[in-house]
């Protein structure tokens, strides 16, 4: 009896001290910032109307990045300083958001929350360092499912600071284009169709923009293969059939330890890194395959030469993801119900706790979080339709499904709500401001599936 006293005295007593290890902390999963380069990488960028060759070839018109779709892709060094100075020759005002980036608030891109819009013949200088090194992408904030729709993405991506020896980094940007019978771009957004199911689908996919984009993929190989999802709605399970693709980040963050690729549901916004070497005998060409639906879609090709002699070194992908396992016995900070219902200017409303987005003037916070403190989000969909949940400013973990505890080992930005599912997230916040977290179903976000998330610091709650 004394003994288990005792023990219960040393229990509590190293509880109060410092040394007992928080399991719900961050853990040194990732740093607050990383330390400066000094160097300034200054990039010039002017959306504007385009016409370019694109998909197979055929002139479209387009809204453009420099005069490209995609985007130009930026590239930096993990702790250099990024500075994009932005024009804007859209027909709309517009901004960038720096999608998966933990950017100062200031910087996020958010119309009348962190910056005013950029008027037609505007301009705005972004800049920022950016915290972690990894694959994020960047993209309008006002009406996106008209402007990212019409072309308006790029990626940017911030190399390790000794980044590892691939012998290629390729950006695969997947995206598919709703196009009308003259060829075009169908120029209605936002349809009741649209609206009431999983956003705007396209007739035709393509990847770069171009539905004939190959890879040569050589005995000596070893290829870092960054796959994004640009679409407004479609979400893709990329198959590369019998090579050996290894996932070793997941939204620009890399993993515990490097996985093999299997179903993966790569959402709007979502990012996926794979490891890729080549396998088998002979020589061959492989087809890489969409099999999010029943019925497969051709994406790109790879052409593989036979052997495997890759040059050998460390997966980059070892790196601290806590598994906040006890997260499921603590209590839900909020819960937030996806649904929806008629009303509202495009006759549906999608809701987070029944509100619809109204526009950041009036629009108050729906959750407010502690920074340093852990958190844990539960999405419970109402509805039958699709969400990708995107959070600006911070990562989180998906910690259970349905209740069912599930330890992904990988942070994300954006998470996969299927119909009727319930998804638990833990996070803990590092920065505080006015965030933004929205459906990147982009045509569920314009019809109110937007709010805040207020993060404070721990002494003004
Ligand atoms: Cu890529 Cu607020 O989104
Ligand atoms: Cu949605």
């Amino acid at each position: 009896m004394l003994r288990i006293a005792l023990w219960l005295v040393i229990a509590v007593a190293c509880r109060s001290t410092t040394s007992a290890p928080d399991p719900l902390a961050l853990d040194d999963a990732y740093p607050a910032e990383a330390s400066p380069t000094g160097v300034v990488k200054t990039f010039e960028i002017t959306a504007a109307e385009a016409e370019l060759p694109l998909i197979d070839g055929t002139r479209r018109k387009v809204w453009a990045y420099n005069g490209q779709v995609p985007g130009p892709t930026l590239r930096v060094r993990l702790g250099d300083t990024v500075r994009v100075q932005f024009t804007n020759r859209l027909p709309q005002a517009t901004t960038i958001h720096w999608h998966g980036v933990r950017v100062p608030n200031r910087m996020d891109g958010v119309p009348h929350s962190s910056q005013p819009p950029i008027e037609p013949g505007g301009t705005f200088v972004y800049e920022f360092a950016p915290k972690d090194a990894g694959t994020f992408w960047f993209h309008p904030h006002i009406r996106s499912s008209e402007q990212v729709e019409r072309g308006l993405y790029g990626m940017l991506i911030v190399e390790d600071k000794v980044p590892p020896p691939y012998t290629q980094d390729v950006v695969w940007i997947l995206d598919d284009w709703l196009l009308g019978a003259d060829g075009q771009i169908v120029g209605q957004f936002n349809t009741p169709h649209d609206l009431s199911h999983d956003g705007r689908w396209g007739n035709v996919i393509a990847v770069n923009a171009r539905t004939d984009t190959a890879l040569q993929l050589a005995t000596d190989e070893r290829i870092r293969l960054r796959l994004l999802n640009a679409s407004n709605g479609r979400i893709y399970a990329p198959d590369f059939g019998d090579l050996d693709a290894t996932v070793i980040a997941v939204d620009g963050m890399y993993l515990r330890a490097p996985i093999p690729l299997e179903r993966f549901e790569l959402a709007p916004g979502n990012r996926l890194d794979l490891d890729i070497v080549s396998t088998g005998n002979a020589s061959r060409r492989v087809v890489v395959v969409d099999r999010f639906t029943n019925r497969p879609n051709r994406l790109a090709e790879i052409a593989v030469d036979g052997g495997s002699n890759p040059p050998r070194f460390a997966s980059p992908a070892r790196a601290r993801v806590p598994a906040w396992s006890t997260g499921l016995a603590a209590p839900i900070t909020q819960e937030v119900r996806l649904d929806a219902r008629r009303g509202g200017a495009l006759g549906i409303e999608w809701t987070f706790n029944g509100q619809a987005f109204s526009g950041h003037e009036h629009h108050h916070p729906s959750l407010v979080l502690t920074r340093d403190t852990w958190a844990r989000l539960r999405f419970t969909n109402v509805s039958a339709r699709l969400h990708p949940i995107h959070l600006h400013g911070m990562f989180f973990k998906v910690i259970a499904r349905n209740e069912i505890a599930v330890d992904e080992p990988f942070f994300r930005d954006t998470v996969l709500v299927h119909g009727r599912e319930t998804v638990d997230i833990g996070l803990v916040p590092l920065d505080v401001g006015s965030w933004m977290m929205h459906c990147h179903i982009l045509e569920h976000a314009e019809a109110g599936m937007m709010t805040m998330i207020d993060v404070v610091a721990p002494a003004a709650r």
